[in-house]
This record gives C-alpha cells, sequence and structure tokens, in this order.
C-alpha cells in the first residue's frame, strides 16, 4: 500500500498516514524520502516505535549525532521527569535547557558539525500545551525584499549555545552538557542553500549572533528582526501531541521551537538527531568568549 502524503495548511509539513515506519520497504522509504525533501516536516500519527525502531528509522536519513556521553546511547529523552520520577524544579539546569528549547532554533548549529534532521517521538504529553512548533526559512527567504537579500547576501554570524542560554539568564559553565564545549563558536551564513534541493534558507535562530562586519547591536536587531518577520503564518505549523506521534523535521531549512506547558505536568520525548553531512554542515569556529578555553576542532564527540 502506497503511503498518504497529505500536506499541511503552511508552506512546509505533511501528514504521512498508510505505513508502518517500523518496517518500510524500498518503495514506501522513497516515498517518505522525497516527501521530507519537499515538505522538511513529516508527522507521522500514532506510530508508537520502540527505541530501536526510531533509531533504525533516524538511520534511515544518515548517521546519527551522539548526544550523550555513552557511545551506545543512539536516543535520548527531551524531558522534565527525573530518573525518581518526580518533575523537575525552576532553578534546575536540565530544566533550563528545556526553556531554552522555548526559542526558535535550528538544532546543533553551535556544534561544529550541525545536525541534518531531528526525530522526535512523543511518550507522554501534558493535558495542554507542549506542542513543538515549526518555522519555514525556505519561504521565510523567499519572501525578503531584494534589499534585504542584498543586505544579508554575504554575511555570517556565529552560533554558541551559552550564547542563547545566557540570554535568558542561564549561565553555563563548560562541561556542563552537550554543547558547552571548547571547540569554538561555528561561523555559519545567514543563507543556507539546501544541498539536495538546492533552495536559499535563512540560517539562523536563537543561537546566532556576532555577525561578523557589524556592531553586536546592529547584529542583534538584524538577526531579531529577520527571525521576527520569518516565523509567521503561513510558514509556521505547531503540532498538538498524542503519545505515538513521530515527527522528522530538516534542520537544514527549518526553525522549530517547543511551546510552554504546566510545568508540573510530565512531557516525555523521545529524540534522535541525524548528523549532518560534513560537505555541507562542517563550519569553522572562531573562540567564544563564554567558554572556558577555545581548542578548534571539527568533531562533534
Ligand atoms: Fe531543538
Amino acid at each position: 500500500m502506497e503511503p498518504t502524503v497529505a500536506p499541511l495548511d503552511a508552506t512546509l509539513g505533511a501528514v504521512v498516514t498508510g505505513l508502518a515506519l517500523g518496517r518500510m520497504d524500498e518503495p514506501t522509504w522513497k516515498t517518505v524520502e522525497a516527501a521530507f525533501h519537499r515538505h522538511a516536516v513529516l508527522v507521522f500519527p500514532g506510530q508508537h516505535l520502540s527505541e530501536s525502531e526510531q533509531i533504525a528509522f533516524a538511520n534511515r536519513f544518515g548517521d546519527l549525532e551522539l548526544l550523550a556521553p555513552d557511545p551506545e546511547q543512539k536516543a535520548v529523552a527531551i524531558s522534565n521527569r527525573k530518573p525518581d520520577g518526580s518533575v523537575m524544579k525552576a532553578d534546575e539546569h536540565r530544566f533550563k535547557s528545556l526553556r531554552g528549547n522555548e526559542g526558535w532554533h535550528t538544532d546543533s548549529s553551535y556544534m561544529p558539525l550541525a545536525a541534518k534532521a531531528s526525530v522526535l517521538s512523543a511518550q507522554a504529553v501534558p493535558p495542554a500545551g507542549g506542542e513543538t512548533e515549526w518555522a519555514d526559512m525556505r519561504a521565510a527567504y523567499d519572501a525578503l525584499d531584494e534589499a534585504t537579500r542584498r543586505r544579508i547576501a554575504g554575511l555570517s554570524a556565529n552560533h554558541s549555545l551559552y550564547h542563547s542560554q545566557a540570554k535568558i539568564g542561564h549561565v553555563v559553565e563548560t562541561g556542563a552538557g552537550y554543547g558547552f564545549h571548547t571547540k569554538g563558536a561555528p561561523l555559519r551564513p545567514l543563507v543556507k542553500v539546501h544541498p539536495v534541493t538546492a533552495r536559499p534558507a535563512l540560517y539562523i535562530g536563537r543561537h546566532a549572533y556576532g555577525i561578523p562586519g557589524l556592531d553586536p547591536a546592529e547584529s542583534e536587531q538584524l538577526l531579531s528582526d529577520l527571525l521576527d518577520a520569518a516565523c509567521r503564518p503561513p510558514r509556521t505549523y505547531a503540532h498538538r501531541w498524542q503519545p505515538g506521534d513521530v515527527v522528522i523535521w530538516d534542520n537544514r531549512c527549518v526553525l522549530h521551537r517547543a511551546r510552554p506547558y504546566d510545568y508540573g505536568e510530565v512531557r516525555v520525548m523521545r529524540h534522535t538527531r541525524v548528523a549532518g553531512d560534513p560537505a555541507t554542515e562542517l563550519a569553522p569556529t572562531d573562540r567564544d568568549e563564554r567558554a572556558r578555553a577555545y581548542e578548534p576542532s571539527t568533531s562533534n564527540r
């Protein structure tokens, strides 16, 4: 049976039904891959994948980015529930990282090798809120006026998780978790040409700062103006999760954010991240003033 790909009422995203992600044959996979390149966000309701099935699904798109210290751990929980079952408190490091996810961003832009794609599956969802929302940076680029396109054509920005967390009042020590490293802040062009579709897209978000050639205030203003104009309908879609739903998105051309919820409720997502292609997602780094040291590296490990 051919899966059904139903585009969402936005410039990005489609709901894909009539398939089991855990056992796709080759024609079904080809349909999914083509839909991924076309729609950039794919929603698969009610899949209820096991952890190994989710890892295998993400692996179809490429090597996985390892987010935990243990190289055998390919999936991580994005969760406010602690191992003892209690809910995280507002002053905890991990909770502040979760709150950081509520700002528009693209995954791992602060690592030497940015991510290709991300997969989330819902394990436990709060009764209200807690959506994930995506914004189409291809359509956002298309919507720019000619003068803005000319202005940003040669510009790049550094990306740093220290920077984005500091902006929400979370000052983090080097080594405190994934992303808080000494490899430096990658310098990435504001316009990214997609390696498969060749469509230009804005490559911005909360981790971006410090455009070389602009003074810091001017840089901040430009990045926030671009972000503000980009993340609006019809370029956005927010998914209201049900347990068992799976979503994959293309970090090379969409931004995403988590939406707030009652943080006394439990929200548990399982996450797998597909590594970028070094030919197109690896960036040189500059010293990150917020890190303890600068030890340039092309490896995320
Ligand atoms: Fe994210």
